[in-house]
């Protein structure tokens, strides 16, 4: 091992504050969150520690430099810490601190002329403030700030709001500086490297993503008294909508549509629901298969609900197209692996990841380690230490041919 694996992983289990009872509840870093703070605080002092020259945006992505200057171009390697609810300490974390031990471990062991940038990206998971990747999409200036900092979360706090709270409101605008290129080192959190029984992942690129929020609009009343013809019960019309939904949702096509998402109003065992409120996450490595299946699926919901007088919205809330990653950097990426044999395969991400924003404006690749049984967004994510430090040794390797290159 090249770097520094004992003091990687110490970070690791710090940045992840395992003495909450992690065993039952898993890693709840929401975005904006104090939790989410700390482990900011947390990696601004490490970066501190090792004199990187730290700057923060307006969406509160928060940057450390060896060897700044606003006039070259630096390798910026990252990722993000925010997790979902319940999550697994690996989704993430592993990218930013893996990115900063392979920056300290080259400012230890080469004399660094060029410069090369530590990335930590705000609120990449989404599950409180959508869209996901949300940091590195306004990073990449794929919309206007004011209204970024206008979106607001369940409570109706804006972003502008939170970021505020924990004093991440920095004051670099978006794209501030252009990335050389980008690498982010992350868990695969499916189960193809695991089946595969390889160690790494190059990653040539990431499938197609859309988000949509459906309100269905019913009339509450009572579950025992109103007859059947007298019913508007939006919970009848969902059941219908999932049914066809899922009829989409096909290996064959590679298509992949999640209900992840249900608020009910009023909730109640015995009254007919007003309100339906759901969530939809579509995938596809086909971008144009993607957006088929978004139409038929509005149509579908149109029909269903003028046959059944229910009235309904549809909100977009995320629709990021399939990219490729580069070809150079990943032969970079293969020769060192080979050069370290480590077993790999190629393989396209099925996860979003901020390399998907980062790839419309540099050339862009990523680095997976496999994740035990291809379980992830959950308390049961679980990688090797022994994997967890090849990927972090293969990230430097590779971070090192790319500043001489
Ligand atoms: O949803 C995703 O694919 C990513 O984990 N944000
Ligand atoms: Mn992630
Ligand atoms: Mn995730």
């Amino acid at each position: 091992m090249l770097i520094n694996s004992k003091r990687f992983l110490e970070r690791l289990e710090k940045i992840n504050n395992l003495k909450i009872n992690y065993k039952s509840i898993g890693i709840n870093r929401i975005a904006l969150t104090k939790e989410d703070k700390r482990s900011r605080d947390l990696i601004i002092y490490w970066m501190q520690s090792i004199k990187l020259k730290i700057k923060i945006d307006n969406l509160g992505n928060i940057f450390g430099f060896h060897n700044y200057s606003n006039k070259t171009k630096p390798l910026l390697i990252g990722s993000h810490i925010d997790s979902v609810k319940n999550g697994g300490k690996y989704d993430g974390a592993l990218g930013v601190v893996g990115a900063l031990e392979v920056i300290q471990t080259l400012i230890e062991k080469n004399k660094i002329e060029e410069s090369i940038g530590l990335a930590v990206f705000t609120n990449e998971e989404g599950v409180r403030f959508a869209p996901d990747m949300m940091g590195s999409w306004s990073f990449t200036k794929r919309e206007n700030i004011k209204k970024i900092h206008q979106i607001k979360d369940f409570n109706n706090v804006t972003i502008k709001e939170a970021l505020k709270k924990i004093n991440y409101l920095g004051k670099e605008r978006q794209l501030f500086f252009k990335p050389k290129s980008f690498l982010e080192l992350h868990i695969e959190q499916g189960p193809i490297l695991y089946n595969n029984k390889k160690e790494i992942g190059i990653v040539t690129g990431v499938q197609a993503i859309t988000w949509l929020k459906i309100c269905l609009f019913g009339k509450s009343n009572h579950a025992g008294t109103t007859p059947l013809k007298n019913r508007y019960d939006p919970m009848i019309v969902f059941g219908k909508i999932n049914n066809y939904i899922n009829s989409l949702s096909t290996e064959k096509n590679n298509q992949l549509i999640t209900i992840g998402s249900i608020n009910v109003q009023p909730n109640q065992i015995n009254v007919i629901a007003n309100k339906v409120e759901f969530s939809v996450d579509m995938r596809n490595p086909k971008n144009e298969k993607l957006n088929k299946v978004e139409q038929k699926i509005k149509k579908e919901i149109k029909k269903i609900c003028i046959q059944n007088n229910i009235k309904f919205s549809i909100k977009k809330l995320v629709k990021f197209t399939s990219v490729k990653f580069d070809n150079k950097i990943n032969n970079t990426i293969k020769y060192h692996a080979k050069k370290l044999k480590y077993s790999n395969m190629n393989l396209f991400s099925g996860a979003g990841h901020d390399a998907q924003m980062l790839a419309k404006i540099c050339p862009t690749s990523m680095i997976f380690v496999p994740s035990r049984k291809g379980i992830s967004h959950d308390k049961r994510e679980y990688t090797k230490n022994q994997d967890l430090f090849k990927g972090v040794n293969l990230l430097y390797c590779v971070a090192k041919d790319l500043l001489n290159n």
